[in-house]
This record gives structure tokens, sequence and C-alpha cells, in this order.
């Protein structure tokens, strides 16, 4: 009797490589839905001796079955009723003490009643980091690797009448096969930190539907027919427009198309002065409506037009922090106060970094007027040479881009920040460009790129990757890492690319309610200092297209760790960690008050 598991069997039970049985459903927020948020129980389970027992196979009697005893004899070490709880969505490190540093295996549980009436249902999850697999009833019912992802599972036949348990075991540890992999400048917050929800839908739906403006005027989208192929319409009910179907192909997939000369009477969505229309889509009993902004975006030089003007970012990046508590962000209220803060520093623009950010910040956004950044996870030391890692890039990459394609905010697509220059790495963010490219050819592509020291006040950033993107991104912290405060407003950045650049990061620490002279480290006079340096450099830059200094906010991370300043955070924010603003809060609003 073979009593060891095979080797690379246990390692993909332990550490799943790829998502299996996940589909990717867009619009849920438009949906019908029922929430499974709330408490669930939790099983802390360091060793994962919850899933695969001693011999490395699944354990028949593990946590995913949430066993009951069956007789007083009847062996069961563990008990889902019993145990501790956690709220979902929710990071499980700051809801309990013991959990803040914690990165391994959570089990998740809840239950809820069937009996649904709709023809099939999907389980939803927002976001679950990093891996998460499903079980309802001790059914597995699929695997999702990816931290910021939106996934589903179907579960049409499994949710008859009666109680069903949904056990959800995630992993947050990291590793060096992982997007991101072992390091990274944020709080590796594990669970399941987007909403849940129970979404039932007719027979025949429609899986994915979109529709966007093309750099041309014209009103380009899509829609993925799920079951029975049927005709799919696309509707501006308000302007009494219908756009032109194609018949689905053999995948469900149908193309819709509006003339940029049929679509020149729609008004449109500009940044500061939002517009969303009514769109509603109809596949024989299934229809969405949704709220859609329409605006062209493209480059031309080294200028960003947004409806043909040429237009400045004045960003900030942010992290996807909730406004206090130091917790991941979820859900609307999150968003609103946070790009209530982006807008009164008088914003146009934010970089959600480094991750796809909760589908509410991309609606809020729309609805707010803001330009939007958003991110593949491909941060730092990245497995560039490993086949394995680049299929779940290409997968996050679908997820980053499939689920926002209506989103007139979305303008920038980010495959990867601060890589190291190497041919791995070259040919491995250029197949993700190429990905994004293929789902979505009507945004821009950027990527972050690292800029070392130089005490040139030239500095020509020749990172081949520039050529490959539609927009070079630079990440420089003259003043802060490195170079001298009074060079800065002097240094000229360059490239040979010809193209837009934008500073997707610059900044300096400050301790909130510290102060001081501008030569003293951690005040908020030093770090203002830097900004009125940065500010200067940035308004003699001849290419300059927008800046996004880092951060809006003091975000928890375990590499910053200098006691009574950091304590766990990056003080880079322009306010802190409680939402209070520093002074450079007031030195960026002035700045971006007086260019808009
Ligand atoms: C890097 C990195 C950020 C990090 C920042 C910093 O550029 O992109 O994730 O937080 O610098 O050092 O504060």
């Amino acid at each position: 009797m073979d009593l060891g598991a095979d080797p690379a069997a246990l390692q993909e039970l332990l550490i799943p490589s790829a998502s299996e049985h996940t589909v990717l459903l867009t619009n849920v927020l438009c949906r019908e839905r029922r929430s499974l948020n709330g408490p669930w129980k939790a099983i802390i389970d360091p060793y994962d001796t919850g899933y695969v027992n001693i011999l490395g196979a699944v354990n028949r009697r593990g946590f995913h079955r949430d066993h009951k005893p069956r007789s007083p004899s009847d062996r069961v070490e563990y008990d889902f009723d019993t145990s501790m709880e956690l709220t979902v969505p929710g990071d499980w490190n700051t809801q309990d003490p013991s959990l803040l540093y914690y990165e391994g295996t959570v089990w998740l549980r809840t239950t809820f009643e069937g009996g649904i009436e709709f023809d099939r249902s999907f389980l939803n999850f927002g976001a679950a980091n990093h891996t998460a697999r499903a079980f309802l009833d001790g059914v597995h019912l699929g695997t999702h690797v990816g931290g910021f992802g939106q996934f589903a599972f179907e579960v049409t036949d499994l949710v008859g009448p009666g109680e069903h348990s949904l056990v959800v075991q995630v992993n947050n540890r990291r590793e060096a096969t992982r997007i991101p992999a072992m390091r990274s400048d944020w709080w590796n917050f594990g669970g399941i930190t987007r909403s849940v929800d129970l979404v039932s839908v007719p027979g025949t739906f429609l899986r994915d539907a979109w529709v966007t403006m093309a750099p041309d005027g014209s009103l380009v989208g899509g829609a993925t027919v799920d079951g029975t192929p049927a005709h799919v319409t696309l509707e501006l009910p308000d302007l009494g427009v219908e756009l032109a179907t194609t018949e689905p192909n053999g995948e469900g997939q149908v193309d819709l198309s509006l003339s940029a000369a049929a679509a020149a009477t729609i008004e449109r969505w500009n940044p500061g002065r939002p517009l969303l229309h009514q769109v509603r889509w109809t596949c024989g009993s299934d229809v969405i409506t949704d709220e859609v902004g329409f605006r062209t975006v493209r480059t031309e030089g080294t200028q960003i037009l947004v409806n043909d003007e040429p237009t400045f970012l004045r960003g900030i990046s942010l992290h996807a922090e909730g406004p206090t508590g130091g917790r991941r962000a979820r859900g609307a209220d999150d968003a609103e106060t946070l790009l209530g803060w982006a807008i009164e520093l008088g914003a146009n623009f934010v970089r959600l970094a480094h991750y796809q950010h909760d589908e509410f910040m991309v609606k809020e956004a729309d609805r707010r007027g803001l330009l939007v950044w958003t991110e593949l996870p491909v941060y730092w030391g990245i497995a560039f040479d490993d086949e394995a890692v680049l299929a779940n890039g290409l997968a996050q990459a679908d997820e980053l881009v499939i689920r926002d394609r209506s989103r007139a905010s979305v303008v920038l697509l980010s495959v990867a920040n601060e890589t190291l220059p190497g041919d791995d790495r070259l040919r491995f963010l250029t197949g993700l460009v190429d990905r994004v490219r293929s789902l979505d050819a009507t945004r821009l592509t950027t990527a972050a790129l690292l800029t070392l020291p130089s005490a040139d006040p030239e500095v020509h950033v020749t990172d081949e990757l520039g050529a490959a993107i539609d927009v070079v991104a630079i990440n420089q912290y003259l003043g802060w890492y490195y170079g001298e405060r009074d060079t800065i407003a002097e240094t000229r950045f360059t490239t040979a690319f010809g193209k837009p650049i934008i500073f997707s990061e610059l900044g300096a620490g400050a301790k909130h309610g510290q102060h001081g002279t501008a030569d003293e480290i951690w005040t908020e006079e030093f770090q203002a200092a830097v900004y009125e340096a940065q500010i200067a450099m940035v308004r003699g830059q001849n290419e300059c297209a927008g800046l996004s200094p880092w951060i809006l906010k003091d975000f928890r991370t375990p590499l910053r760790v200098l006691p009574g300043v950091q304590d766990g955070y990056n003080r880079k924010g322009l306010v802190s960690e409680e939402g209070e603003p520093k002074l450079a809060f007031s030195i960026l609003r002035d700045f971006y008050r007086e260019i808009s």
C-alpha cells in the first residue's frame, strides 16, 4: 500500500496553482442577489490538516464536510457551530488580535436556506485572498487562485429546499509562485475580503455584458450568452438608441456596436463632469440595467486626451484600505469616503494600487467623475520564468479587465509595479499587455517603472517595457530614498518612447501631528517640503501628463517598524490611518486647484 501521496499532487492540494470551475459573472451589482454577508464561523488551520491527512490525501472527514457526530462514539475533532466567528466580508487580521500577522489557512462557514426561485444559481465572491476552495454540503464547488479578483461557482443543482452548509478554505500564505509573491509593501490581509452573494438567473442569461466608447467615438461592446443561444439587444432607453448586435457565435459571444456618427449626439462623461446613461441589455427573460458613461480616451504624442481634450491627471494613489482602522476596504461606504477625500484633494484621477479594488470603487469613480488606473499585483519579485505563474497572471488580467469594461472612469490598465528588467520579465509582461489589449482595445496600458538613484539632473528612463505600453509611468522618490531636496526642482525625466509620462509614485513619510523643521524627518513639515520641491519639478517637466503621488492614506505594512513613528504603517499618506490630514495634503490640493 503506497502510504505517501505523489509530491506534486500533495503540493497542489496544499498550494493550488490554478483556478478550477470558476465562472466570471459581470454586472453582479446590477442583479437581484441574496447576500450571504455577516457573521460566519471560522476555524484556524495552520497545518492544513483540516483538508489533507497524514497520508497526503484529502481527509474524507475533513472540515469541508462540516461533519456532526452521528453517535456518542463518533469522533469528530472540530465543530464550526462552537468555533469563533469572523465577519464576511472582512480580513481576518484585524478582526482578532491573534490573527494580525497570521498567514495560512482559515476555514469559514455559513449556512443558508435553499429553494431558489430562478432557473440557475451562482455563488459569487467579490474577492478572497489568496486561494479559496469552496464546498457546498461537502461537495467541492471549485478553487480560485488570486487575492483580488471576482469569481463564482454554479450551484444550480445543489441549492434545493432546506439548509445548506457553505464552507470556504482560504489560504493567504505568501508563495514564490503566486502573484504577488513573497514580498509586498502592504499587509497580507487574508480572508473573504469582499461580498458573497447568491445570484439567481434565468436558464439562459448574460454571463458577461459590457459597452464603452472607443477612441473613434463609436460604441463597442459585447455579451456572452450562457445557455440556449438567444438574441441580445442593448438599448439606451433615455436616448432612444439601440445598438446593432450580432447573433451568438459558438461560444455564445455577441458583438455590439454603434457608429461614431450615430453616437455623436450622446452626451459625454467627463472627469469632474460625470454623466451616466441608462443602458439595458435583454436576452430572453434576462434583463440587466446599468448606468454607463461614454467618453473617449487616447494618447497623442506625450499627451493623454479624454474626449479629444488634453487632460492632465491630477491624481493620488490609494491602497484598498478602509478610511479608518487599518483594515481591507470593502463596499460602497468605504468607496464613497475614500474617493470623497480624493475629490477634496482636487484630484481628477486615482491610482487604485497595486491590485484590483472592490467593484464599488470603480462604480463610485464613475459617479464622481474620477479617472481610474487599475492594476495587476505583479509586484517586485515574481517568478517570471514559471509558465503556471504566467497562466495565473493571464487569469488575473481577465478578471481585471472583464469586470470593468463598462466603467467610463477606468482608463489605465497597469500590468506591473517596480519589476526589474530581464528577458523573462519582458516576455511575461508583454504577454499580459497583449492579453489586456485583446480583451479591451479602448483603454490605455501602462506599468509603474522603477527608477534608481541618479546624481544627474536628467533621468533618462530606458526600461524596455516602455516600448510595449501606452503610458510610461515612473515611480521616483527624490528627496526621500535618494537625491537632495534642493536639486529636485531642476531634475528632468525623459524617455526615448515619445509617449505620455506620469509620475505614478513620488512622496515622503510623516507621522501625523509630528512637527518641527523641514529638515527633521518624519515631521509634517519635512513631507510638505518634499511635496513643494516635487511640484516645482512637475511644473518644469515638459513631458508630464500627470501624477499620482504615493499615497492618499497611511496604510498597514509589515515593512515599516520604526517604534513611535511607523508602528506597522507606511507613513507616506497625505492623511493618517484615521483620516487626519497632514500639511502636505493642502500643498498638493493648492497645486491641483491652481491647475484645474
Ligand atoms: C514603492 C512601491 C510602493 C511602496 C512605496 C514606498 O515604490 O511601489 O508599494 O509602498 O514605494 O516605499 O513607500
